[in-house]
C-alpha cells in the first residue's frame, strides 16, 4: 500500500517536472532571465518577460523573431531602429498601424520593463 502511494507520488513529481521543463525550455517559449551576479534574476527583466509573454509574443513570436503579424524585435533590432532612449516606448505606448497602443494597458514602468527584456534578453 505504502509502496503504491510512493509510486504515485514519484509519478506525479515526474509529471510536474516535465511540465516545468516544457514551460521553461520547450520550443516556442520566451527565454528565461538569467541570474545576475547576486544569484537572482533582475526582477525588472522578470516582470518584462511576463508582459512580453502575455501581450507581445502572439504577434512578435516567443523569441521576438517576428511572425506574419509583427516584425522581428530580437537580437538588438529595437535598439538598431530606435537608438534614442524613449523612442521605442512611444511606439509601444501609442501604437502604429497594426501595432496596438499599450499606453492605457501598461504603465510607463511596465513599457520600460518589457523593452529592457526585449533588448537585454531576446
Ligand atoms: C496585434 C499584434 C501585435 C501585438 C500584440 C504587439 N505588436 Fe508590436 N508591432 C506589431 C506590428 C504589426 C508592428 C509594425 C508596425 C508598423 O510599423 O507598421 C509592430 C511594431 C513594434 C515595434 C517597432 C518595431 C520597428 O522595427 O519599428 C516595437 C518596438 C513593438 N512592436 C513592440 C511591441 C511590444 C513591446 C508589444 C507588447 C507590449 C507588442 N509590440 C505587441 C504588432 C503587434
Amino acid at each position: 500500500m505504502a509502496a503504491r502511494e510512493a509510486g504515485v507520488a514519484v509519478r506525479s513529481a515526474l509529471i510536474s517536472l516535465c511540465l516545468v521543463l516544457a514551460a521553461g525550455c520547450g520550443a516556442g517559449s520566451s527565454p528565461e532571465v538569467e541570474e545576475g551576479p547576486d544569484g537572482t534574476p533582475d526582477p525588472v527583466l522578470v516582470a518584462g518577460r511576463a508582459i512580453f509573454v502575455d501581450r507581445c509574443s502572439s504577434c512578435h513570436d516567443a523569441d521576438g523573431s517576428g511572425t506574419g503579424d509583427g516584425p522581428r524585435l530580437n537580437r538588438g533590432r529595437v535598439l538598431e531602429v530606435y537608438p534614442e532612449p524613449g523612442d521605442a516606448a512611444v511606439v509601444v505606448s501609442e501604437g502604429r498601424n497594426r501595432m496596438p497602443a499599450f499606453g492605457g494597458l501598461l504603465t510607463a514602468g511596465e513599457v520600460d520593463a518589457v523593452l529592457r527584456y526585449i533588448n537585454e534578453v531576446l
